[in-house]
């Protein structure tokens, strides 16, 4: 166990210096102008072949611009990249977090409580259960109605207040368990700082059924305590009693003082640590709010979908390890055919709010413009993710991923069991799945177009080029475990990159600069400060206090 601040694993050469990174390069110039028809065609058994899977989690990545020599030479550049070595130094609780000197151990939130993973040379376990055992008990009252608010009745809607990694993942889960969840229960989520967040999810509540969850890893995070300040005036006007807080105000967070500060009495506080990341931190206290709507066994469920994953990361040799695979695909594209983006597309209304998860997990982690040694990156990081759930986005913007001029690499995630069988719902949903991949790869030929009878002067309007790759999971049914491996599946891919790009993809300083201007700002806007701005600051300042 080493508590060293400095990098985990020795110096390194530079990525486009690696042998594995020259000979993509030249491998690149030859796969290019391949085209996936042609690829199916000459290894007719593509389609199993390039496959794997873990427990019932099946990745088809066939329909990828790649042969078996890509892959291998993929493999090679992540073992010329120190990743097993990286991964190693993560499981262990190295300081691999080296511009924070953190440990990155979110793994250790869902370990089993047998399991020692130590930080400077203390077993974390322990106190990771001893939180989730406060949590579930906490979980247990308020479900059961034994947690009574300030005027005797229980508790109808609870409140998390947070913001990027408090929100995001607790909102997803929720969303994607919803069908899990106590339905007399009701859950809402205020993030963003415009006052109609607050405003549209209190609207027509009583505050004496309202539970509020202040989820603030650091408990200063401008929106949330904003929010926090607000809901208090607004439990506090309808209740008018101070110690009606300690029954309608619990917090989440790593800072102690602060909550204090704030007038949380801290035995309603759940803790953290500094070595989970806001963007990690759903199986975290953070995670009340999902424990509370689908309860504590639930919840244990999910945590064990997560570790399931961790140990495939851990174990799996690389060629059939599912996030080292997914990873180094999107390496492919990114640096060699200048891909920007990534499509997530769940084909599952459940998952709604998983692609906005992923954009901070995958953006905030490896958006990085230097290496780990401060270097300026000459290579292409993080990608731009974005996405909706199917079939709605095949009613909007998949006609540029179809026919439009730029590569978009695809995710389709679909389930093999619906939670919510209805009719043939699920049939043509899960048909969308496989036809859009089968589309966007092998397109439709002039000649195929000409054959039906189509104007001439239509054809070219009709061709579809294919060669769009996509990356098909198909899970066998959304729950809780599954959805604890999913996300687990994508935190370690978006480590597979940042390993490969050499980045820090624990530290978020790019959010910082912003922060501060807009607390200078505030000065400039209610009259107290005279700061010295740009011209176009200035002016639309003086617009905007000119028409208030
Ligand atoms: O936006 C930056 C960030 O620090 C995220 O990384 C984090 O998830 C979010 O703000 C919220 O921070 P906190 O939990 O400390 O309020």
């Amino acid at each position: 166990m080493s508590t060293a601040a400095a990098a985990p694993v020795g110096a390194k050469t530079p990525l486009t210096q690696l042998p594995a990174w020259k000979a993509l390069q030249a491998h690149y110039r030859q796969i290019e102008p391949r085209h996936l028809r042609e690829l199916f065609a000459e290894q007719p058994g593509r389609g199993t072949e390039l496959a794997a899977s873990f427990e019932d989690f099946y990745l088809d990545y066939s329909k990828h611009r790649i042969t078996g020599e890509t892959l291998d030479l993929l493999l090679e550049l992540a073992e010329q990249s120190g990743l097993t070595e990286h991964r190693d130094a993560m499981f262990a609780g190295e300081r691999i977090n080296t511009t924070e000197g953190r440990a990155v151990l979110h793994v250790a939130l869902r370990a089993p409580r047998e399991q020692v993973i130590e930080v400077d040379g203390k077993n974390v376990v322990p106190e990771v259960h001893e939180v989730l055992d406060r949590m579930a008990e906490f979980a247990n009252r308020v479900r059961s109605g034994a947690w009574k608010g300030h005027t005797g009745k229980r508790i109808k809607t609870v409140i998390n207040v947070g913001i990027g990694g408090s929100d995001l993942g607790p909102v997803m889960a929720y969303e994607a368990l919803r069908f899990y969840s106590q339905r007399e229960m009701e859950f809402k989520f205020v993030s963003n700082v415009d006052g109609t967040d607050f405003a549209e999810a209190t609207y027509g509540l009583s505050a004496d059924e309202t539970l509020f969850i202040i989820s603030s890893k650091t408990f200063t995070t401008l929106e949330t305590m904003t929010n926090a300040h607000t809901a208090r005036d607004w439990a506090l006007q309808q209740l008018g009693d101070e110690k009606a807080i300690a029954k309608h105000f619990v917090a989440v967070s790593t800072n102690a003082g602060e909550v204090a500060k704030f007038g949380i009495d801290t035995a309603n506080m759940f803790g953290f640590w500094d070595w989970v990341g806001g963007r990690y931190s759903m199986d975290s206290a953070i995670g009340l709010s999902t424990m509370l709507a689908i309860g504590p066994e639930q919840f244990g469920e999910m945590l064990a979908g997560f570790h399931a994953m961790d140990e495939h990361f851990r174990t799996a040799p690389l060629g059939q390890n599912l996030p080292v695979i997914m990873g180094l695909l999107g390496v492919w594209y990114n640096n060699f055919f200048g891909a920007q983006t990534v499509g997530i597309f769940p084909y599952d209304q459940y998952l709604k709010r998983f692609p906005a998860y992923l954009q901070q997990l995958t953006m905030e982690s490896n958006g990085k413009h230097v290496t780990l040694s401060g270097d300026t990156v000459n290579y292409q990081t993080g990608q731009i993710f974005w996405g909706e759930p199917g079939t709605n986005g095949q009613h909007s913007f998949y006609q540029l991923i179809h026919q439009g001029t730029k590569l978009i690499p695809s995710d389709l995630i679909g389930f093999v069991e619906t939670l919510n069988p209805l009719g043939k719902h699920h049939e043509y949903l899960m048909a969308n799945v496989f036809a859009q991949g089968e589309a966007l790869a092998f397109g439709k030929t002039a000649e195929q177009v000409e054959a039906e009878g189509t104007k001439p002067e239509i054809v070219p309007h009709r061709v579809f080029e294919g060669n769009r790759p996509t990356s098909t999971l198909l899970i066998q049914k959304l729950t809780p475990r599954s959805l604890g491996k999913l996300v687990a599946l994508y935190e370690h891919s978006v480590f597979t990159q940042g390993v490969v790009w050499q980045i820090d993809s624990f530290d978020q300083w790019g959010v910082e600069l912003g922060k501060k201007l807009a607390v200078d700002i505030i000065g400039d806007l209610d009259g107290s400060k005279h700061n010295q701005h740009d011209s176009s600051t200035a002016a639309l300042i003086a617009n905007y206090r000119g028409r208030e």
